[in-house]
């Protein structure tokens, strides 16, 4: 496995070591080249710039070899373009790293200096650029272990950037501000590398397994497995196993974070399909590969809860994992099947491809009888037709409470991890009544996301709820400046904003 990119805070004044990046805002003022470089060398970079047409805009570098008084061998200007936000700063910061990368050499410093900064302060500039950068340098890569080179002859994969260093005023209190960014890409990168295994590696006891991991960051760890699911009724859930070799699990991750005893539990649960066959009703051949990804919302969870414990988040939260396989064979459940879920209501399964529905009733009854959370989020790779919807840009976003659901809508502005609401409503909720059982898993041709909401919504009480439909935004991922990856890892930058933003000042 590649080592994870190293980050480091230097003083600007430092002797800078391999690449050298400086930034360049739109008006080409040249905020970090003002500083530190004599008259003849900032000329030099000028004139090249001119050369090249560069004007600082985002997205655009150049690179300038051996430049005239400067002690390095390579030097990149990266455009900032003008007064960059928060997301472009994290773009920023990934379209920085892409750069180097594609280079040669293995260290690089960046200079961070505070004319660049915009709107916000030199530590919060620096530290949002190591992210940025961090997050760009994932790969999975673990099943790669020779790639072939230009003359056909095969070569180690190569490592590329192994360090950056970025210069700034304050290094210490810019590495303090990168710590609790640092959390959240260690959440991101459970996220990826969980959604990225495929299914033969991943099945629901191994993604249980590797949830232990977590109880080094703090987390309690509490798997359930199929007689303690049986012992719950959670009939529902365990249906949809039926099929598969392999057996079910639900894992439960508890982090104590909260100052005060009376503070109630925030609740997350994913779906955690570890692959998706439909089962009897089973999918095309085209395309279903994919279908390994959806664990995505499971995997998210992980990855959120795992950031809140790294970075010792001020709160008590629970995550909630329903894993199965869905497989079609001689056990496997059959259209027509009628099932009791643990809430006792019954469902009569018109179709085994509608499963993530029938984990999550359990697991949503589970979370609520148990724990009494202030609220629940769930997160599911629960529709195709949420991508008919809002392609791969905005999650689904139902809710039965404005005050979650306006939460959920600014943390997805503030991260760019963004969510589109949903109508709900009574006339679609019939849409899933059935003449044999409670309700039926599907609701008919139209209005395929809604009629899913409305079926969890049946497993929810008065509890604040919302529910978010990742289909198209956890897996199979528009790549971006910070986001190299088929499993994006989405998710984990928007909760933990969720928490961070509402739910970790006291109590509200
Ligand atoms: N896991 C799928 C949804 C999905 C589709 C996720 C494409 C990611 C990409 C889900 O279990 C499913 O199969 N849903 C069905 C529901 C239908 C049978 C009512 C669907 O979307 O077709
Ligand atoms: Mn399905
Ligand atoms: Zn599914």
């Amino acid at each position: 496995m590649p080592e994870p990119l190293q980050i480091e805070f230097a003083p600007l004044t430092a002797a800078p070591v391999g690449t050298v990046v400086l930034l360049a805002g739109q008006d080409l003022a040249l905020g970090s080249v003002a500083r530190g470089f004599d008259e003849r060398a900032k000329g030099a970079l000028r004139k090249a710039a001119g050369a090249a047409d560069f004007m600082g805009k985002a997205k655009t570098a150049i690179e300038i070899l051996a430049p005239a008084g400067l002690d390095t061998q390579r030097l990149l200007l990266v455009g900032t373009g003008r007064a960059p936000k928060e997301t472009d700063r994290l773009l920023l910061g990934g379209y920085a790293f892409a750069q180097i990368n594609a280079r040669k050499g293995d260290s690089a410093t960046l200079v961070a200096d505070p004319a660049d900064a915009g709107e916000v302060s030199a530590d919060t500039f620096a530290a949002d650029l190591a992210f940025g950068a961090l997050l760009r340098s994932y790969a999975f890569r673990k099943y790669q272990t020779r790639k072939p080179t230009e003359d056909g002859a095969e070569a180690e994969v190569r490592d590329g950037l192994r360090k950056i260093i970025i210069q700034c005023p304050k290094p210490d209190a810019a590495a303090k501000a990168f710590a609790s960014r640092k959390a959240i890409a260690d959440g991101m990168f459970l996220a990826r590398d969980l959604v990225n295994e495929p299914a033969n590696v991943l099945g629901p006891v191994e993604f249980a397994e590797r949830m232990r991991d977590l109880a080094r960051a703090g987390i309690e760890v509490e798997i359930l497995d199929e007689d303690q699911l049986e012992a719950l009724k959670m009939n529902a859930l365990l249906a949809v196993g039926r099929g598969s070799e392999r057996p079910s699990r639900v894992v439960v991750l508890q982090w104590h974070g909260a100052k005060s005893k009376r503070a109630k539990t925030l609740c997350f649960v994913g779906k955690g399909v570890c692959f998706d066959t439909g089962g009897i009703s089973m999918k095309p051949a085209a395309g279903m590969e994919d279908m390994k990804g959806d664990m995505g919302g499971a995997a998210c969870v992980a990855g959120l809860m795992l950031a809140l414990a790294t970075r010792k988040a001020a709160v008590n939260a629970v995550g909630l994992i329903g894993l199965t396989e869905n497989m079609p064979s001689g056990s496997a459940q059959r259209p027509g099947d009628i099932v009791t879920s643990m809430s006792g209501q019954t469902i009569e399964v018109l179709n085994t491809d509608a499963e993530g529905r029938l984990l999550l009733a359990d697991v949503l009854w589970y979370a609520q009888e148990r724990f009494k959370p202030r609220f629940i989020v769930d997160l599911a790779t629960l529709t195709g037709a949420i991508l008919v919807a809002l392609g791969k840009e905005y999650a689904g976003l139902f809710s039965n409470d404005d005050r979650l659901a306006a939460e959920l809508a600014a943390a997805g502005e503030a991260t760019g991890e963004k969510v589109w609401r949903m109508p709900m409503a009574k006339a679609y909720d019939k849409l899933i009544d059935s003449k044999n059982a409670d309700m039926k898993n599907i609701g008919g041709r139209h209005a395929g996301s809604i009629t899913a909401a409305h079926f969890l919504q049946r497993f929810i009480k008065d509890t604040p709820w919302a529910h978010l439909d990742v289909a198209g935004t956890a897996m199979d991922s528009t790549r971006n400046e910070i986001n190299p990856s088929w499993g994006s890892g989405w998710g984990v930058r928007l909760l933990d904003r969720l928490v961070a933003d509402n739910y970790e000042k006291q109590e509200k």
